[in-house]
């Protein structure tokens, strides 16, 4: 008894002396003894003992921006109802708990959720928080403005997203906002260029928590959970290596040692006199968790995460037993015990890994699937919510455009004819939709609508901005109509004008070739491009099924169809005159034809089966055998000998291997003019597809339409299309990460561990950003997707590509809610419709079509609508560039960052094994860049642009089997010439003159 007492109170002495201190200099925070040096970063972490094993005790929380409830209603504490959880209170709870004693640690990680806290801080609680940081007290740690999904997400958005949060860290508190390591505790699975860009980012190391079971499994036996990333085939090393520790308890504490308000586990009962004394007994249990898990891991430190979802809200729990924990554990080190426990943040972890000075396991491909059981494979979210998906894919381009008007266009675009517009808004809105429950779909219905609405409020005020700044551009201030729904042919304005034009944005930095199409009541119109030439425009009758689709939203009983160009960055503008009213006399032909084919491609039909039967690239000579057909797999319901898994939103599990085919023939229509060629498929009355093939594209459309899913059978429906061809395939294929590098994919096979293969479907599923292809020597056949979905190549030449999903029983991961989606216009179900674009190539020259296609794909052209005649003085043409950019160059941002300068990323898009002619490296000279825009200087950053190139210093890191890598610097000829290599990404901040 007496000794414990001893134990007890030098400790709360000091914690009192301490509390008395802090309170005394926050009271008085310029007062002549507050002088207080700034040591964060590495130099705040507290002193470990090298001849023991430390654990690294790190208190966080993990909030979601957005799940269960939406954004707000976390931050409020609002709605607790459906979930307790409160991030406001979270902040307030741990800035008191960290002022108490100053060897406390927290880390912030969202700052979606910081930034929304901050902003309604008054200025003493502001320096009280800037103090805690630079003492290194509370580190952020990851930064962006959230944690976003691996699988689904693009990587454009995800460096944006990034940016937009390590910005205003950098912003508000300077360098000791800089959060060192990367921090994806919770997505459900990892993808390789996360990894490249967390690299390129500047983080010295980066943790997570989810890998497959079975990988697991082997990296413990091997002591292999913290390794070498090596995220890049094509940037020199070490520009894409990242250091990677996997947490030992996903990101929960040690069973038995949470003590959040949440939790029920005992807390440390040490007052001798009272009943339930258990010191011992934590502490015992506590030792004995520390050396089991020292046995997986390589070194004598170990990371413990002492916290969870939404945890902290009363930190005081935490805290109080932590602090205990930490005194009575390195008491008996008197005792002899070789156990040291401190508090400690992920970047402290990673400082003494790297002291280790020891050579790591190097990994080259990525971490998908995840599954955490033999039947609970997480593929299911790479296609859930396809229509969200494809909202969030489309904001992007229409953000950029958003983005890039507001620096050519000039202070007129924010504040012009039109009144004041944004981007920031919509910045913000894409912002949130990446988060691991956002883009993913796992979240609840009603915060899926949330974040599709913040999407369409950033649209609406960049509207205004659009519109202002194509007023600046082309002199004519007439009023532009936006029609957010070409796709199912509703736009008021072009279903009654007798005359309109229409301005045709391009994102891209080189000129772009896009079909439009209008939804419109004439039967004959006039085009003419901005040199008052004439264009081939045909007017087609829409189909049936558009007008399901569309229901009561429009009238248009035709589509004008004409193809337009645009030049780089700028608009080309075009005009459209009635030339007969009336309906069309139908030149639809109830019919297969044997074959549809431009210059370029052609494809045959099977006359008897309606389907496609082989495709041909006229140019290169090559011909396959091609049928492609609707299936759908029959959900588990959770009713099953070998595992209860239902598939759910995030979980893929089909009852059968044997997808049901949905019709064997399809029922068709044929048009043919002189613009496209189309054949239309009627599969049943929720599977309808157009084959489409204009005059002048070397890629064929597929456009799909899928749903209401029937599910009066009581079943759940995942619907693929599938594309079975004569390449020898041989059971590999390739899919995208992010949108940029692209990995080989083999069915049932791991790169490195052996797979014992428990769902044969599901277990070979991968997420498809932007594309997936299927080779063999002679032939590459690539699928260019709208939106992120999952995939796989089951069968030997077969490629199948999930499109839609409706679920009617909870996967068992949180949600509680079968993905089921309706609306009110679809009250019995949602439709999705999407584009698939086919190409076949010799494998050799196909990343030369892909690469450029697949961006034209995510920034596609923006379509706006003037009524009447255009003012004679109207600017038709324009281009923000004085030339297109060479083929390998990708213009991936151009942004206001401030009122002189703009951010400016530029991509090499090629990988350097990729083609023979690109993936070479390239110069471009940002001088004689723009044509309206004077770059008066140039300064060059990180790619999240929170960090000065020239400043970049990340710890070195050696793979096992090979000598460390030195990085060389790349430098350009001169300041302005800047050279790109494969993948190469380079991120500049311009001070402009416009
Ligand atoms: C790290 O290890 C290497 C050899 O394994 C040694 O040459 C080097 O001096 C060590 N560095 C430090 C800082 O201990
Ligand atoms: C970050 O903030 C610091 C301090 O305000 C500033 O000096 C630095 O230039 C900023 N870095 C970047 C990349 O903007
Ligand atoms: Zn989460």
């Amino acid at each position: 008894m007496a000794d414990r007492c001893v134990q007890l109170c030098a400790p709360l002495l000091l914690i009192l002396l301490s509390f008395f201190f802090f309170t005394g200099v926050l009271t008085f925070p310029l007062g002549p003894d507050s002088h207080r040096r700034t040591t964060c970063g590495y130099e705040s972490c507290h002193a470990t003992k090298p001849d023991m094993l430390n654990v690294h005790l790190v208190p966080h929380t993990h909030d979601d921006v957005g799940w269960l409830k939406t954004v707000d209603q976390y931050y409020y504490g609002d709605r607790n109802d459906i979930q307790h959880a409160g991030v406001q209170y979270i902040l307030d709870s741990v800035v008191d708990q960290l002022l108490k004693n100053p060897d406390r640690r927290f880390i912030y990680v969202e700052t979606a959720f910081f930034y929304r806290w901050w902003k309604r801080q008054d200025s003493s609680m502001k320096q009280t928080v800037q103090q805690l940081v630079n003492e290194g007290r509370l580190e952020f740690v990851n930064g962006g403005w959230c944690m976003s999904d691996e699988a689904t997400t693009h990587y454009s958005a995800v460096i944006d997203q990034m940016t937009m949060g390590l910005r205003f860290l950098n912003d508000t508190f300077g360098v000791c906002g800089r959060p060192r390591v990367a921090w994806h505790i919770d997505p459900f699975g990892h993808a390789r260029e996360h990894a490249s860009m967390f690299a390129q980012m500047g983080y010295d190391g980066f943790f997570f928590g989810r890998l497959d079971y079975q990988d697991r499994y082997q990296r413990m036996m091997q002591k292999e959970q913290e390794l070498l990333w090596r995220a890049s085939d094509s940037l020199t090393p070490p520009m894409a290596d990242l250091f990677t520790g996997i947490l030992p308890n996903g990101y929960n504490p040690p069973d038995g040692f949470c003590w959040d308000q949440s939790c029920s586990d005992p807390p440390i009962r040490d007052d001798p006199d009272l009943e339930d004394y258990n010191v011992d007994d934590v502490v015992k249990r506590f030792l004995n968790i520390a050396s089991a898990q020292s046995m997986v891991y390589k070194t004598n430190h170990i990371i413990m995460t002492m916290g969870s979802d939404f945890q902290y809200e009363n930190a005081n729990l935490w805290y109080k037993n932590l602090d205990k924990l930490i005194h009575y554990v390195n008491a008996q080190q008197d005792l002899g015990s070789r156990v040291n426990v401190l508090y400690s943040t992920p970047s402290c972890y990673l400082q003494e890994l790297h002291r280790a000075n020891l050579t790591w396991a190097l990994k080259t491909d990525d971490f998908f699937p995840y599954a955490d059981d033999a039947h609970d494979f997480w593929t299911g979210y790479f296609s859930s919510r396809p229509a969200l998906k494809r909202y969030e894919r489309l904001s992007n381009s229409n953000l950029q455009t958003c983005n890039q008007l507001e620096v050519l266009g000039g202070p007129t675009s924010t504040n012009g004819p039109f009144g004041k517009g944004d981007s920031q808004t919509m910045k913000k809105a894409m912002a949130v939709a990446q988060h691991h429950d956002a883009v993913s779909g796992t979240e609840k219905q009603h915060v899926a609508n949330d974040y599709a609405r913040r999407l369409a409020t950033g649209w609406q005020h960049c509207q205004v901005l659009v519109s202002n700044g194509l007023a600046v551009l082309s002199g004519s201030t007439a009023q532009r109509f936006y029609c957010d729904y070409l796709n199912i042919s509703v736009c008021p304005l072009t279903e009654s004008s007798k005359k309109f034009s229409v301005n045709v944005y391009n994102p891209l930095g080189r000129p772009v070739t896009w079909p439009v199409r209008l939804p419109v009541n004439g039967t004959a119109y006039a085009v003419s491009d901005a040199a008052g030439t004439s264009v081939d425009c045909q007017v087609l009758p829409l189909s049936k099924d558009t007008h399901n689709v569309r229901r009561s939203r429009g009238f248009a009983v035709n589509e004008l169809v004409f193809e337009v160009q645009a030049p780089p960055l700028g608009f080309s503008t075009y005009s459209v005159s009635l030339l007969q009213d009336g309906p069309l006399a139908a030149s639809t032909q109830p019919r297969t034809p044997t074959a549809i084919q431009n210059k370029f491609l052609k494809v045959t039909f099977d006359p008897d089966t309606g389907l496609l039967s082989s495709f041909s690239n006229l140019e290169t000579t090559q011909t396959i055998k091609l049928t492609q057909n609707f299936y759908w797999y029959n959900a588990s319901d959770g009713n099953n000998s070998e595992s209860i898994q239902p598939s759910g939103a995030y979980i893929f599990r089909p009852n059968s291997s044997t997808p049901f085919l949905i019709s064997s023939t399809a029922k068709t229509e044929f048009i043919q003019t002189s613009v496209v060629q189309e054949v239309r498929q009627w599969f049943s009355p929720w599977v309808s597809q157009v084959v489409r093939l204009y005059a002048h594209s070397r890629t064929l459309e597929l456009e799909w339409t899928v749903g209401p899913l029937p599910i009066h059978d009581d079943l759940g429906k995942e619907v693929i299309t599938r594309i079975d061809t004569s390449i020898e395939s041989s059971e590999i294929f390739y899919t995208d990460s992010n949108g940029r590098e692209v990995l080989q994919r083999k069915k049932d096979f791991r790169p490195t561990w052996h797979l014992k293969q428990s769902e044969p479907i599901a277990g070979n599923y991968y997420p498809i950003n932007s594309r997936a292809y299927i080779k063999d020597d002679v032939d590459q056949l690539t699928v260019v997707t709208d939106r992120s979905q999952g995939g796989s190549s089951i069968h030997n030449g077969s490629l199948e590509i999930m499109l839609h999903r409706r679920l009617l029983y909870d996967d068992v991961r949180g949600v509680a809610e079968p993905l089921n989606e309706t609306s009110a216009i679809f009250p019995e179900g949602l439709v999705v419709r999407g584009r698939l674009l086919l190409s076949l190539d010799r494998p050799a020259s196909a990343a030369d079509k892909h690469r450029p296609l697949a961006q034209e794909m995510v920034l596609q052209p923006l379509l706006t609508f003037t009524d009447g005649d255009l003012h004679p003085d109207a600017k038709l043409e324009f281009s923000g560039l004085q030339a297109a950019l060479p083929p390998a160059v990708h213009l991936l941002t151009l942004t206001q960052w401030d009122a002189q300068s703009v951010l400016l990323r530029l991509e090499h898009q090629f990988q350097s094994w990729e083609s023979d002619v690109n993936s070479k490296p390239v110069t471009v000279n940002l001088q004689k860049l723009f044509s309206s825009l004077e770059v008066l200087g140039v300064s060059e950053l990180n790619l999240s642009a929170n960090q000065w190139k020239d400043e970049m210093k990340r710890f070195e890191w050696t793979p096992q089997n090979e000598v460390k890598p030195q990085l060389k610097a790349s430098g350009g000829r001169s300041v302005w010439e800047v050279t790109l290599k494969p993948m190469e990404i380079r991120t500049f901040l311009l001070r402009v003159r416009l």
